[in-house]
C-alpha cells in the first residue's frame, strides 16, 4: 500500500512523545504562541496540551495540508485553540463533541460552544468557516471519505473500553479522504509496569469492594493511558492506516522534572508544588504523558 507522503523527507520526528526538550526549538515554540496567543508566561507554555497543539500545527504546514481548499474535522474538540488557528487557514473546520453531555460537559465540552464559539476564541477568527455540532465520536454522521484532515486531541482514551476505541479510530479513518491526514493524539505509557494491568487492578476492585479501583474492568485500568502496544491495536490498527513513523517512545530525563502525581480525574499534584511544567504524569504504575500519532491515507 503506497503512502500518501514520504515520512523519509519529514523535518523531524513527529510520532512521538511529548518531551520537554522540544519546548526549546524556536519553531516549535514560535507555532505554539501563534496557535494559543494569549500571552503566557515563557514557563506557562512548558504543557503537553500545548505541545500537541504546536506538533499538530507544524505537522499539518510541513505535509502541505494547509490549504485554502481543505476541510478538516476536529473529533471530541471541546474548545480547543487549534480550531480557531486552523479556521483561519483553510477552507472549513467542523468540531464535534458530546457538548453539553458526558462527563466533561461542565469544562471542555461545554454547551455553549454549540452557539457561542467565539467566546472560547483567542484571536479573530473566520467565523463562517467553524460550524460545531452535537455528535458521538463513535458513529460520525459524515459519508466516507468527507475531510481531508481529520483530527483528535488527548480524547480517544476517553471513550470507553478498547471496543469504543477501536470504533472511534475506524470512524475517523472512514470519513477521510484518500491522501488526507490523520492526526490522533493520545496518552502512553512509558514503559510496562505490573500495576498498569487492568486484570491485576480489577482484582484489586474485587478485593476492596470497589474502595479502590472503582471502575476498573478486566480490560480497563483506572487511569485513561494505553501501552505502546495498546496504541498499535486499539487505535492504529482498527484505521486501517499507517503511521507516517515508528511511535519513538523515548523520553528524556529532563521531563521527568515536576512529575506530576495523578490522583484522580482532574486532581494532579505536582511535585514541586509549581504546575509547570506539566510534562509527565504518574499514579501507581509506570509515568505517562502525550503521544502524537500522524496516519496518512494513500491517494
Ligand atoms: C480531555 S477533553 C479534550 C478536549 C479537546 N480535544 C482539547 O484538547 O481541549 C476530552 C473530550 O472528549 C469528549 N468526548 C468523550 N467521549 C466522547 C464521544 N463518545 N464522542 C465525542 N466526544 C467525546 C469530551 O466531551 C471532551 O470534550
Amino acid at each position: 500500500m503506497p503512502s500518501a507522503l514520504d515520512s523519509a523527507n519529514l523535518s523531524r520526528q513527529y510520532v512521538k512523545l511529548c518531551d520537554l526538550p522540544d519546548f526549546d526549538d524556536p519553531q516549535f515554540r514560535a507555532r505554539l504562541r501563534e496557535i494559543v496567543a494569549a500571552g503566557y508566561e515563557p514557563r506557562e507554555e512548558l504543557r503537553r496540551k500545548f505541545w500537541e497543539y504546536a506538533m499538530l500545527g507544524l505537522y499539518l504546514d510541513e505535509v502541505g495540508a494547509l490549504r485554502e481548499d481543505a476541510e478538516a474535522l476536529a473529533v471530541a474538540a471541546g474548545h480547543e485553540e487549534p480550531l480557531f488557528w486552523l479556521v483561519n487557514r483553510i477552507s472549513r473546520v467542523v468540531a464535534i463533541d458530546l457538548y453539553g453531555e458526558g462527563s466533561f460537559a461542565e469544562r471542555e465540552a461545554d454547551a455553549s460552544m454549540l452557539t457561542d464559539p467565539k467566546a472560547y476564541a483567542p484571536y479573530p477568527y473566520r467565523e463562517d468557516r467553524l460550524s460545531v455540532k452535537r455528535m458521538n465520536a463513535l458513529e460520525l454522521a459524515f459519508p466516507d471519505e468527507s475531510f481531508d484532515i481529520v483530527f483528535s486531541l488527548s480524547s480517544i482514551e476517553h471513550f470507553g473500553g478498547p471496543k469504543e476505541v477501536e470504533r472511534a479510530a475506524r470512524e475517523m479513518s472512514r470519513v477521510l479522504r484518500p491522501d488526507g491526514h490523520l492526526i490522533i493524539v493520545t496518552e502512553c505509557l512509558l514503559t510496562h509496569h505490573p500495576l498498569d494491568w487492568a486484570p491485576l487492578q480489577y482484582v484489586i476492585r474485587l478485593a476492596t469492594l470497589g474502595r479502590r479501583c472503582p471502575k476498573v474492568t478486566p480490560r480497563k485500568r483506572v487511569t485513561d493511558t494505553f501501552t505502546a502496544g495498546e496504541i498499535e491495536r486499539f487505535i492504529v490498527r482498527p484505521t486501517g492506516l499507517k503511521l507516517v513513523q515508528p511511535l519513538d517512545t523515548r523520553v528524556s530525563t529532563e521531563s521527568f522534572v515536576n512529575l506530576t502525581r495523578w490522583v484522580g480525574p482532574g486532581e494532579l499534584h505536582p511535585t514541586t508544588g509549581d504546575r509547570w511544567p506539566h510534562i509527565l504524569l504518574k499514579a501507581h504504575g509506570a509515568p505517562w504523558t502525550s503521544a502524537f500519532l500522524a496516519l496518512s491515507k494513500p491517494a
